[in-house]
């Protein structure tokens, strides 16, 4: 038996944090640069500095505002010819040739699109995320982008929420782990890299709390939820030197963020230190008077800067409003300035004043194999397996004809998600292509969509589908979401499959032959009945540019599924929000409750049981947190605790077995989850707080550690402080967050 040794993920999250970058946090040389800088600058320049713009018209069109150092920053340019045009105007017309800060929303791939950031979330593996962001900022930063609007970091407990697609899911840890990967990833080892892109972790915060999952609604979130489920995301991704944060749009409790004092200022630069640039979300500072928090233009700028923000993205209520503001007192010279510092600190670090020109030939760079090849890794490693009965996948030699079915089976446009500014459909390769490919001669491949795209009611296709595919020896069908199904503002109140996707797969399930049922979607979708009805089911939320290979793949064989729920999968929507950190309340569910139809009629009122659950659904989801199935079988045994009483500072070793005890060579992503039974306020039933992937061959045993300070138990107390409480903890060792055995610690004070 082979001993395996995990670095801990967050002792590598510290480790980023104390790494020396050059260029980094207090670089004398760039704070010199600065002040001599900022020394030169007129308040209209500084102001300049301060405005971003998006991109419009003609370079001429632009060209009178950058000469006038109008312009601190432009989104949504993406020709590099162009960027080197505008860039030209910055740098040799305008008085102080400041460079302008390109920037584009760059979520999961440039041109090469990996899965949504949700499926990556599912492989655990924070690998995938990092490399994915490099290859994004590789071919980003050729089209002259140095800043990108990710990663987003919201987490999300609510699928209605069309952005839960562009986050890590609902997870605190699992959000923060991937969250730094992808930092580092965007930003390389140091930001003056040609192909860094500063990083922009959003949106800060609390914004994936919209209530009822509907986009831009408000949020309530007590300072002690924030400081405990969603600011540490953002903690870990300013640790990893994020260079930049955006405002979101939500107003919290009554504050907008782009108005927020206490979380720019207290938190963000008092708390974690940081010392690079805000900027608003779209719009998101003018916008603070429909929000009813500002009555004009003059009172956004001023709320605004005052809080601590530094650039406004498009409302140019700064340039316009700021030098009166100035006069009046209202906003003092030095917020100003620290703006324009915090800015131009940016700009120093990309290495903007010495290189501030792309080179255009490096556009080759885009859709490099090596590029299609991660993206396809990543996918791979993101599918997650829900169902896979009587061990009907992988296909075996046996099967010599499928029915590809489905209107997400050849969706090369849909397949790519949410947020796909600049990929190209014509280099997706859908799992139509990829099968014919992979099967070639050996397999007949029988394919009828029976509906045109997700959202499609016309049913005249299902019975030509149905009936096509009743000559097959397995159905594969392809259904989800079109990319525009999710995202932001797209947000539903429904999450059934769309259109007639729904009859389509009982249409097939009549015919008697097995139904493998693929899902390509931006979010969970309540998908109880198309289980039931399939033999399998493999959930790949939107995959990608390389998607179909890497789902032929997972279907044949020749790769084994790996990855896990990032977020619960609600049997209906009323029962969201639904997600497996919840408190316990005083009347936990016991699963053994009275259901709707088993209540006796004229039922006493005590006989339901007196517990917290849903009549009609039960307790639990439909799938929970971290579940998903191999090819292969895992056992996990023998698990040991290095102890099992720990002091605060100690460092809980956690061992245990892990044998692949099935035929396939499989990855398992293992957990572990801890619950601090009693505290001077109520705790999640469980936390996770370590994973690992973990690669055997069949038959193969290892022993595998997990190291997890007790310092990481700390949690925000009944006195709003960071602390580890004292008293008995339960652990689990576990392949998701409803099983495992159950083992005991204590921390002693
Ligand atoms: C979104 C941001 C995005 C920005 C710029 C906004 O509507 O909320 O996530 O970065 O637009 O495109």
């Amino acid at each position: 038996m082979k001993t395996f040794n995990i670095l801990s993920i967050g002792l590598l999250l510290s480790l980023v944090s104390c790494t020396q970058v050059p260029g980094g946090k207090g670089d004398s040389a760039i704070e010199q640069k600065i002040e001599a800088l900022l020394s030169k600058m007129t308040l209209e320049e500084k102001l300049g500095q301060m405005n971003q713009i998006s991109s419009y018209g003609n370079i001429e069109d632009m060209s009178g505002l950058i000469k006038k150092g109008e312009v601190g920053s432009i989104l949504n340019e993406v020709d590099p010819v162009r960027v080197n045009a505008l860039q030209r105007v910055a740098v040799e017309e305008s008085r102080l040739g400041i460079p302008v800060l390109m920037a584009r929303d760059v979520i999961h791939g440039f041109k090469t699109i990996f899965p949504i950031p949700l499926g990556q979330a599912a492989s655990f593996n924070p690998q995938v995320a990092e490399e994915g962001a490099r290859v994004a900022a590789i071919e980003a930063s050729a089209a002259g982008i140095r800043w990108t609007f990710a990663p987003m970091i919201d987490v999300a407990r609510d699928p209605r929420w069309g952005r839960i697609a562009e986050g890590c899911g609902e997870d605190t840890y699992l959000t923060s782990v991937m969250g730094a990967a992808m930092v580092k990833g965007f930003q390389s080892d140091s930001l003056s890299d040609p192909t860094a892109v500063a990083a922009c972790p959003k949106h800060f915060v609390g914004y994936g709390a919209a209530e009822g999952g509907r986009d831009y609604n408000s949020t309530f979130i007590p300072e002690r939820r924030l400081r405990n489920v969603y600011l540490p995301p953002f903690e870990a991704a300013a640790k990893a030197g994020a260079a930049t944060f955006m405002t979101s749009f939500n107003d919290n409790d009554g504050v907008p963020s782009t108005g927020n004092t206490f979380i720019l200022k207290d938190v963000l630069r008092k708390e974690w230190g940081f010392d690079g640039l805000v900027v608003t979300d779209w719009a998101s500072a003018s916008e603070m008077m429909s929000h009813g928090f500002a009555a004009d233009p003059k009172e956004v700028a001023m709320k605004a800067v005052n809080a601590g923000v530094d650039m406004e993205m498009v409302s140019y209520t700064f340039v316009r409003e700021l030098p009166a503001l100035l006069k009046e007192g209202k906003v003092k010279e030095a917020a100003i300035d620290e703006a324009v510092r915090n800015i131009l600190r940016i700009k120093f670090r990309l290495g903007l004043f010495d290189n501030p020109y792309v080179d255009e030939k490096r556009m080759e760079v885009l859709y490099a194999p090596s590029h299609l090849e991660a993206a396809k890794r990543a996918a791979v490693e993101s599918a997650i397996l829900l169902k896979n009965a009587e061990g009907i996948l992988p296909l075996s030699a046996s099967v010599k004809s499928v029915a590809v079915v489905g209107p997400m089976a050849s969706a090369p446009y849909d397949q790519l998600g949410t947020w796909v500014f600049d990929g190209d459909k014509t280099k997706t390769v859908t799992p139509l292509t990829a099968i014919r490919e992979l099967v070639g001669d050996r397999v007949q491949v029988i394919y009828e969509p029976g509906l045109a795209y997700s959202r499609d009611k016309d049913q005249s296709g299902v019975a030509k589908a149905a009936t096509a595919a009743a000559r097959a020896d397995v159905i594969l069908a392809f259904v989800g979401e079109e990319a525009i199904l999710s995202g932001e503002a797209h947000c539903l109140a429904d999450l059934n499959l769309q259109g007639a996707q729904r009859e389509l797969i009982a249409a097939l399930a009549k015919t008697g032959k097995p139904v493998v049922t693929v899902v390509m979607a931006g979010r969970p979708l309540t998908i109880g009945e198309e289980v039931e009805r399939s033999a399998a089911v493999l959930y790949a939320f939107h995959p990608g540019t390389m998607g179909g290979p890497a789902l032929a793949d997972l279907l044949w064989g020749k790769a084994v599924p790996s990855g896990k729920t990032p977020v619960t999968f609600p049997k209906m929507v009323g029962q969201i929000p639904v997600y497996y950190a919840h408190n316990n309340t005083g009347r936990p569910a016991t699963r053994n409750e009275v259901l709707l139809n088993d209540i006796p009629l004229e039922a006493g009122q005590t006989s339901l049981g007196c517990t917290s659950f849903y009549m009609d659904a039960g307790f639990d989801p439909l799938y929970p947190f971290g579940y998903g199935l191999s090819y292969t079988t895992f056992e996990y045994s023998n698990v040991k605790l290095s102890s099992s009483t720990l002091k605060k500072d100690d460092v809980l070793t956690v061992t245990f077995d892990l044998e692949n005890t099935g035929s396939y060579e499989g990855t398992e992503v293992a957990q572990l989850y801890v619950r601090d039974k009693v505290g001077s306020v109520t705790r999640p039933v469980k936390e996770l707080k370590r994973f690992t992937r973990v690669t055997l061959r069949p038959g193969e045993k290892k022993t595998v550690t997990f190291e997890l300070p007790i310092s990481e138990l700390a949690f925000w107390n009944i006195d709003r402080v960071k602390t580890v409480e004292p008293g008995d903890f339960l652990l689990w060792v576990a392949p998701d967050s409803q099983s495992g055995e159950e083992m005991a610690f204590e921390v002693i004070g």
